[in-house]
C-alpha cells in the first residue's frame, strides 16, 4: 500500500461519509427504529420493579392487569423496530456496495493498458470483491450499530440513574477502564487486517493466473511445485487470519472480566443497602437488570472500532486505486475526426517503458490506404511502435500524426474510432458469435455480420453450429480452434470498418491452412485502409506498398521486397534465415 497523508486520509474519510449521507432519509427512518429499540430496552429494565414490588410483594392485582399487555406491545414495537432497522440499514450498505463497485470498474476500465501490465488481476479483483463487502459490512453493520447502541446505552443509563443514582455513579467510574483494551485492541486488528487482506488478493492472483495457465502447469508436470507455492499462501494467510481473531476475541473477554467485576460490586453494595432498608427488592434488581442489558451493546460497541478498523483499511485500498489518474489524456480543445481515410506520420518519437528507450527517432509517413509491413526480429519494438497509433501509450518525445494533426489533441473516442486491431491472441468474450463480431454495437445489422463474416471465411463454420450466430462462445469450450478464433475477430474488425488498420502477427499463432484462409481474410479487409502489418513469417507479407525493418527500436532499412533484398542487409538476413528454416518457401 502507498503511504498516505493524513489529509488525503481525511479527505477520504469525507468522500466515504459523503457516500452515507446521500442515504439521508433512510438513515433517518432508520434511526427512529433504532429509538424504538433502545426505548423498549429501557423499558423492559424500568418495569422489572413494579414486577417485583407491586405484583409479587405488594400482590397488586390491578398492576397484574396492566402489566402484562404493556410487555406484549413493548415486544411487537421492538420487532417492528428490529425489522426497519435492519432492512433500512442493509440497503443503505448495498447501495454503497454498488456505488463503489461500479464506480471502481469504470475507473479501472479508464486506467491506461500501463496500469494493467504492472497490477495482478487477481489482485483487481479482489479489490472489487472482497474489500468491497468489508467496508459494506463496516457501512451496515458498524456505523447503524453505533447509533442504536448508543440509544440504548443512554436510555439504560437513564434507568440506572432513575433507580440508585449513587450506585449508578460508581458504577460509571468503571466504565473508562474498560475502553482502554477497546482502543488498543482496535488498532492491532486495523494492522492485522490490512495483511489479510493483501494476503487474500495475492491469493486471488495467485488463483487466477495457474487457472488460466493450467495447461501450461499441466503440460510442464508443475502441479506440486504449483500446489506448494499455493499451501505456502494458504499457511500464511492463516497465520494472519489466526492473529485476527486473536486481536478480535481478546477484547471481549477482557471487558466480560472487567464487567465482572463491575457486577461483583453491585452485589455487594447494593444487597447491603436492601438488607439496611435503604432500597427495595424491585428497585435493585431493576437497576441490575439495566446494567446487565448495558452489557451487549457496549460490547457491541467495542466490536464497532475492529470494523470500522477494517473498513477504513479497505477503503484505503480502494481509494489507492480511484486516485489512480490515467496518463493518458485527451487535450481539453481535443477535437474529434471524420471516419475517412487519414495518412498516419511518426515524427521524431522517441519511446521508453522504463528507463530504457525502446523507440528511437522513428520518422514515418504512411499515406492513407498504403500497406505498410514492418518486420524485425522479436523485441524490436514492433508492437510498441503500433501501440502508440490508438495512444495506449503516450511517445516520450515527438509526435504521432493523423493527417497531420497530432493524436492528442484529438479525443480518445473518435481516435479509437478509426482504429482496428487484430491481434495474434485472439480475445473473445464469453457473448454469442454474433455479439462478438458487433463488438458492443447492438444496433449492428444482421446482413451486415453476416457480410463480415463471409469476407473473414469464418461463415462456413459458424453456420454449421446448431444454433448458427447465437453459439455463446464460452460454451464452445476449446472447441473453436486459433483460425476460427481469428477469423472471428477478423470479422469484428471487418464490422468495425475503421480506416485504419493494425494486424499485429495476426497469423503467427496458425497453421499453414488456416493461415492461407486467415490471409485470404486479411487482404479483404486491408482493401482501402491505412494498414500496418506486423508479420513474423515475411512469406506473409508480399501485398504490402512498402516494408520497414526495426531493429533496436530503429528503422534500420525501408523499401520494396526485392530493393531491400538487394541491400543485402538486416531485411535479407532476415530472409534468409527464414529459407534456410523453411518457412519462407510460399513467398
Ligand atoms: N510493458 C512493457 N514494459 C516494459 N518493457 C516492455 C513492455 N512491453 C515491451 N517491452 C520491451 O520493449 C521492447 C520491445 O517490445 P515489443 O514492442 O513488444 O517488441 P516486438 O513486438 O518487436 O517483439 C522489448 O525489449 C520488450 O521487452
Ligand atoms: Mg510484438
Amino acid at each position: 500500500m502507498r503511504k498516505v497523508s493524513i489529509l488525503v486520509i481525511r479527505d477520504r474519510h469525507k468522500r466515504l461519509l459523503s457516500l452515507i449521507r446521500e442515504h439521508g432519509y433512510r438513515l433517518f427512518a432508520a434511526m427512529g427504529c433504532m429509538l424504538v429499540i433502545a426505548a423498549s430496552t429501557a423499558v423492559s429494565a424500568y418495569l422489572v420493579k413494579p414486577v417485583l414490588d407491586d405484583i409479587f410483594f405488594s400482590k397488586n392485582l390491578a398492576m397484574l392487569k396492566i402489566i402484562p399487555p404493556v410487555v406484549i406491545l413493548i415486544y411487537f414495537l421492538r420487532g417492528l423496530g428490529h425489522y426497519g432497522h435492519e432492512y433500512l440499514m442493509n440497503h443503505v450498505g448495498q447501495s454503497i456496495i454498488k456505488r463503489l463497485r461500479d464506480s471502481l470498474y469504470v475507473h479501472i476500465q479508464d486506467l491506461p493498458i500501463s496500469f494493467f501490465q504492472k497490477e495482478k488481476t487477481g489482485a483487481l479483483m479482489s479489490r472489487l470483491t472482497n474489500d468491497v463487502n468489508i467496508i459494506k459490512s463496516m457501512v451496515s453493520t458498524a456505523f447503524t450499530s453505533t447509533l442504536r447502541d448508543c440509544f440504548t446505552i443512554i436510555g439504560l443509563t437513564v434507568v440506572i440513574f432513575y433507580r440508585d443514582w449513587k450506585l449508578a455513579l460508581y458504577a460509571v467510574i468503571v466504565l473508562p477502564i474498560a475502553f482502554f483494551p477497546i482502543v488498543e485492541f482496535g488498532r492491532r486488528v486495523r494492522r492485522v487486517s490490512t495483511g489479510c487482506q493483501e494476503a487474500m488478493a495475492d491469493l486471488s492472483s495467485f488463483l487466477h493466473e495457474t487457472f488460466v495457465g493450467n495447461k501450461i502447469i499441466k503440460a510442464f508436470g508443475m502441479e506440486s511445485y504449483e500446489r506448494k507455492r499455493f499451501f505456502n499462501k494458504t499457511a500464511s494467510l492463516f497465520r494472519l487470519e489466526m492473529k485476527a481473531v486473536i486481536a478480535r476475541s481478546l477484547s471481549s473477554p477482557i471487558m466480560e472480566f472487567v464487567g465482572g467485576i463491575g457486577i461483583a460490586f453491585i452485589i455487594g453494595y447494593g444487597g447491603y443497602r436492601v438488607i439496611t432498608g435503604a432500597s427495595t427488592t424491585g428497585t435493585f434488581f431493576s437497576f441490575m437488570a439495566a446494567v446487565l442489558m448495558l452489557y451487549d451493546p457496549v460490547k457491541k460497541l467495542s466490536g464497532l472500532n475492529n470494523s470500522i478498523q477494517e473498513g477504513l483499511a479497505a477503503a484505503d485500498r480502494i481509494f489507492d486505486i480511484i486516485e489512480r489518474k490515467s496518463d493518458i489524456v485527451e487535450d481539453k480543445d481535443a477535437v474529434s475526426i471524420e471516419l475517412s481515410p487519414h495518412s498516419v506520420t511518426f515524427q521524431n518519437v522517441f519511446f521508453r517503458y522504463d528507463e530504457e528507450m525502446v523507440l528511437n527517432d522513428i520518422n514515418l509517413e504512411v499515406r492513407a490506404g498504403e500497406v505498410l509491413a514492418i518486420v524485425g526480429v522479436s523485441g524490436s519494438g514492433k508492437t510498441t511502435l503500433v501501440n502508440l497509433i490508438p495512444r495506449f501509450f503516450d511517445v516520450a518525445q515527438g509526435a504521432v500524426l493523423i493527417d497531420g494533426q497530432d493524436i492528442r489533441k484529438i479525443t480518445l473516442s473518435s481516435l479509437r474510432r478509426q482504429i482496428a486491431i487484430v491481434t495474434q491472441d485472439s480475445i473473445l468474450f464469453n457473448e454469442s458469435i454474433r455479439d462478438n463480431i458487433a463488438n458492443g454495437n447492438p444496433e449492428a445489422a444482421d446482413e451486415a455480420i453476416v457480410e463480415a463474416s463471409k469476407a473473414a471465411y469464418a461463415y462456413d463454420f459458424i453456420h454449421n453450429f446448431p444454433d448458427g450466430f447465437n453459439t455463446v462462445i464460452g460454451e464452445l469450450g476449446g472447441r473453436l480452434s486459433g483460425g476460427e478464433k481469428q477469423r472471428i475477430c477478423i470479422a469484428r474488425a471487418l464490422l468495425k470498418d475503421a480506416p485504419i488498420l493494425i494486424l499485429d502477427e495476426a497469423t503467427s499463432s496458425l497453421d499453414t491452412e488456416s493461415e492461407m484462409l486467415v490471409q485470404k481474410a486479411i487482404e479483404n479487409l486491408m482493401k482501402g485502409r491505412t494498414t500496418f502489418v506486423i508479420a513474423h513469417r515475411l512469406s506473409t507479407i508480399g501485398y504490402a506498398h512498402r516494408i520497414i525493418v526495426i531493429s533496436n527500436g530503429r528503422i534500420a532499412e525501408e523499401g520494396t521486397h526485392d530493393a531491400l533484398m538487394a541491400q543485402n542487409g538486416e531485411y535479407f538476413k532476415l530472409y534468409q534465415m527464414q529459407f534456410s528454416n523453411n518457412n519462407g518457401d510460399r513467398f
